[in-house]
């Protein structure tokens, strides 16, 4: 027993602590209920008389290095690791959020806009076919209309294309959905333009289609004044110009009322006060038996607009390439307290 004692006196002597843990841990290991120093005194019973003495002063004499050491400890400033360790249960403060891009911001405005009147999103491809993004939007090949929008095609088989507009959803949602209809569709647009200010080679839209018994062109006025009270305020005030789609029959290009305060103002209006901010016009017959819907029953609008002038106009962006930068300094101005 004796020598068992000095081994471990020889392992306290040893025990130099780093840290608060170690000192916890040892404490427990020779003082603790179930510890070494328990065990050998309940051992100590079983010693024989003769033996007692010595045994109890080598036991004692652990006992109060033990103690000494664990003092000694406590003197020293051992820094707590634990408390360095990460706590994956804390709560985060001060969690920084990031923002929606103003694009989606827009977007999102204009489509709670449109459903506030009953219009439902509907989507389509970006990669599309002759059918949905030309000839069924009365623009066969060779018609000169093809040319108002510089098309990608896809190499290997010129009759796929990145959709030039969003308009190519009007086309799959009256295929497979009977009047009526009111549908909104938002997208990106693919169109082989030189890169500037303000154009880019991809762009978003929103396309609207409404096609029911009766469907006016004042119905069609009166949407768009809706919206466009509704996204840039109370005030505003637009106006209708004659215009030309293969789609639609009569068309026209909606302006805004932007004013001439300043010298920007005179810039951006090119001194005219007024903005463009979307086409339309009614379905065009054509367009609508090629869907395979009477004409004779039904009539529609249509309009299609570009999400990103109406994010510059909204925002006062002067750069379309600003959008699809990433640049946090940018984006960060858009974040929201969400
Ligand atoms: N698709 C046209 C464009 O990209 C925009 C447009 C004009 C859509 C008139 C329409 C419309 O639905 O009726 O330039």
């Amino acid at each position: 027993m004796i020598k068992k004692i000095t081994q471990i006196e020889d392992e306290v002597r040893l025990f130099v602590p780093s840290c608060k843990e170690e000192v916890d841990l040892f404490k427990i290991k020779y003082l603790g209920k179930t510890g070494v120093l328990n065990k050998l005194f309940d051992d100590f019973k079983a010693v024989p008389v003769s033996e007692k003495k010595d045994v109890g002063i080598a036991l004692n004499k652990l006992k109060s290095l033990v103690k000494s050491k664990l003092s000694f400890s406590a003197e020293k400033k051992l820094t707590d690791k634990r408390k360095n360790e990460k706590d994956l249960t804390k709560t985060i403060k001060n969690n920084s959020l990031g923002s929606r891009h103003p694009l989606a911001i827009v977007e999102q405005e204009i489509i709670e806009i449109f459903s506030s009147i009953g219009f439902a999103v509907s989507e389509g491809p970006e990669i599309e076919d002759d059918w949905h993004n030309f000839t069924a939007l009365n623009t066969p090949k060779e018609h000169p209309a093809r040319d108002m929008q510089d098309t990608f095609f896809i190499q290997s088989n010129p009759d796929f294309l990145l959709r030039s507009h969003t308009s190519s959803v009007q086309v799959r949602h009256m295929e497979e959905n009977p009047p009526p209809i009111r549908i909104l569709s938002p997208g990106r647009v693919y169109r082989n333009e030189a890169i500037s200010a303000r154009a880019h080679c991809l762009f978003h839209q929103i396309e609207g289609l409404y096609i029911d018994k009766h469907v006016s062109f004042a119905d069609l006025k009166q949407t768009l004044l809706f919206f466009a009270k509704k996204m840039f305020g109370e005030k505003t005030k637009i106006r209708l110009r004659p215009s030309f789609f293969p789609f639609t029959e009569p068309s026209a290009e909606v302006d805004v009322y932007w004013g001439l305060k300043n010298e920007a103002d005179y810039r951006i209006t090119k001194g005219t006060g007024w903005l463009e901010i979307l086409g339309c016009g009614m379905v065009d017959p054509n367009v609508l038996e090629n869907c395979k819907i009477d004409p004779k029953n039904f009539t529609g609008f249509a309009f299609g607009m570009g999400v990103e002038r109406i994010a510059m106009l909204k925002y006062k962006i002067d750069d379309i390439r600003l959008f699809y930068e990433n640049d946090i300094r940018f984006l960060n101005q858009f974040s929201s307290s969400l």
